[in-house]
């Protein structure tokens, strides 16, 4: 899809379709009141024909509306005026998407960053266009022999800004979308992919590559690189799997070399089948999502080089399977981490904890500023949290707040939670320092407060995206989450390093 910026007045615009809204009951949008009076009232009499409401998400397409220059019309309800907000504007646009692709309609002039949301701006609103036109045109076919959609005919899509000076933001605006949506897409391309063709080499190469186009340096650690600096846990969870396990590091460094980055850590194991502690048969191809927080990594180091933001953010992604064989690791067998303390592995199937603590530890020798980790970690998350918001974890009052806040404007939610002492007693083992998993109670704060043991010099954030990061059902598929809401606040870092200078 290619998009471009313009401002002008929608019943001169030469396109296929001019897409304007109109609110709940029969009230028409600025831009949509312009082209009624270009056309002595014809979308009022629509309207009051009946043929349109406004309720949100209907759309109605027109052809040939007198003294208009574009092809077709197309009317979209937005609601209620006074209840028009965020989530309304991105179901707007999203209608518009599945009715545009009705059409034959090749390129499209969307009037719809023009209407008023209150507290947002015309940026704002380009940004959140570009975004949720990609995510309504992703479709993940490449395992398919043969595609099951026609052909779409949509190629361009113009947004539109009020006023000539706000062209210039406006395209910025449109550019940020864009690589945002393009890293949410890659993250749900790795998502998707099957266990069989994502696997922790799959996942290394997708890093070598971006390293190829992009200003990002790339470090891949095998098993052997693994076993010289002792990184006995992550090891441990690799031990079933005829796959090499890969440690991936992505660096970007856009601001300077002394100013200590943002480390991503992303939980990347390509398939979980439990391990010896195995999982139940029922849904169990979903575990090949249990890679989203690697995923969502690789999407925001993509998006982040590809804008050349001034911040430096390092990514680095343990990768394994987590499978059952005569060299498995077994409930009770005790191993060595990288930072030397000793857990008692009571359940295989705790296996994103055991390899995040080892990247944890690893990722000190970059001095992170902040540190952020994203894991498919618990079932025990979508228990509290459901689909709606990611669980978050951190040690830092102001980063959550800060992470917290970038949620909301991406409207990728989280919801903190606790970290409280009392939780610990829950990882208490007879034999090890710890044991790696605290017992049904609390499963998501006891997973959250293993990984804090090994982040207590750090300003640390934890992310248990099991709930949000892919979706079941007819639906089922990776969600690119929270590849948005990481780029929310690393622009909003990298704003303020533009600013400091
Ligand atoms: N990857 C799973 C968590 C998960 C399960 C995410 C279902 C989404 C849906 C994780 O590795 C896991 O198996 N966690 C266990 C931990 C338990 C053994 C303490 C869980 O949640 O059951
Ligand atoms: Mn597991
Ligand atoms: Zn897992």
């Amino acid at each position: 899809m290619e998009f471009s910026i313009k401002s002008g007045s929608p019943e001169k615009q030469r396109t296929a379709c001019v897409v304007i809204g109109v609110f709940e009951p029969r009230k028409l949008s600025i831009p949509a009141e312009q082209i009624d009076r270009a056309s002595n009232g014809y979308l009022g009499d629509i309207m009051r024909r009946g043929d349109m409401d406004g309720k949100l998400g209907r759309t109605l397409l027109l052809h040939n509306v007198p003294n208009t220059l574009g092809d077709r019309i197309l009317l979209v309800g937005l609601g209620r005026e006074k209840d028009f907000h965020e989530k309304e504007y991105r179901k707007a646009i999203s209608s518009t998407i599945t009715a545009l692709n009705d059409t034959g309609a090749a390129d499209a002039s969307f009037y719809l960053t023009e209407v008023p949301l209150k507290k947002k701006t015309t940026a704002w609103k380009i940004e959140q266009a570009v975004i949720g036109i990609l995510d309504n045109l992703y479709r993940f076919d490449e395992c398919k022999s043969k595609i099951e959609e026609p052909k779409r005919s949509l190629k361009r899509i113009i947004l539109s800004v009020p006023r000539r000076n706000e062209l210039e933001t406006g395209e910025a605006a449109m550019r940020q979308g864009e690589a945002i949506g393009k890293g949410v897409n890659l993250a749900r391309d790795l998502g998707n992919r099957p266990g069989n063709i994502c696997t922790p080499t799959h996942l290394a190469e997708t890093a070598q590559k971006l390293a190829q186009s992009l200003p990002l340096k790339v470090t891949v650690l095998g098993r052997n690189d693994m076993e010289m600096l002792k990184m006995g846990a992550l090891l441990s969870v690799a031990r079933g799997s005829r796959q090499e396990p890969k440690l991936i590091t992505l660096e970007y460094q856009g601001s300077n070399a002394d100013q200590k980055p943002i480390v991503l850590v992303g939980k990347g194991v390509t398939f979980d089948s439990g391990g010896i502690s195995i999982k139940p048969g029922e849904a169990m191809d979903e575990m090949k999502f249990d890679m989203c927080g690697a995923a969502a990594v690789l999407g925001t180091l993509q998006a982040v080089a590809e804008l050349k933001l001034p911040v430096n953010v390092v990514g680095v992604i343990p990768a394994t399977e987590n499978l059952p064989d005569g060299e498995a690791s077994k409930p009770g067998d005790i191993v060595t981490s990288l930072s030397g303390k000793t857990i008692e592995i009571l359940n295989t199937d705790a296996e994103g904890r055991l390899i995040l603590c080892d990247a944890l530890t690893y990722s000190a020798r970059f001095m992170p500023d902040t540190i952020i980790d994203l894991a498919t970690l618990t079932g025990a998350c979508v228990i509290a949290l459901g689909h709606v918001a990611s669980a978050l974890y951190s040690n830092n009052e102001a980063l959550s707040k800060e992470l917290n806040q970038a949620a909301e404007a991406a409207m990728d939610l989280v919801w903190p939670m606790p970290l409280w002492d009392e939780y610990q007693d829950q990882l208490k083992s007879n034999f090890a320092d710890m044991a790696n998993i605290g017992g049904r109670p609390a499963g998501s704060v006891t997973a959250a407060c293993f990984l804090s043991r090994y982040t207590e010099e750090m300003n640390w954030a934890h992310l248990d995206i099991a709930g949000t990061a892919w979706k079941s059902g007819p639906q089922k598929g990776a969600t690119g989450r929270p590849v948005p809401l990481l780029m929310e606040f690393i622009l909003k870092r990298a704003s303020e390093n533009r600013d400091a200078y």
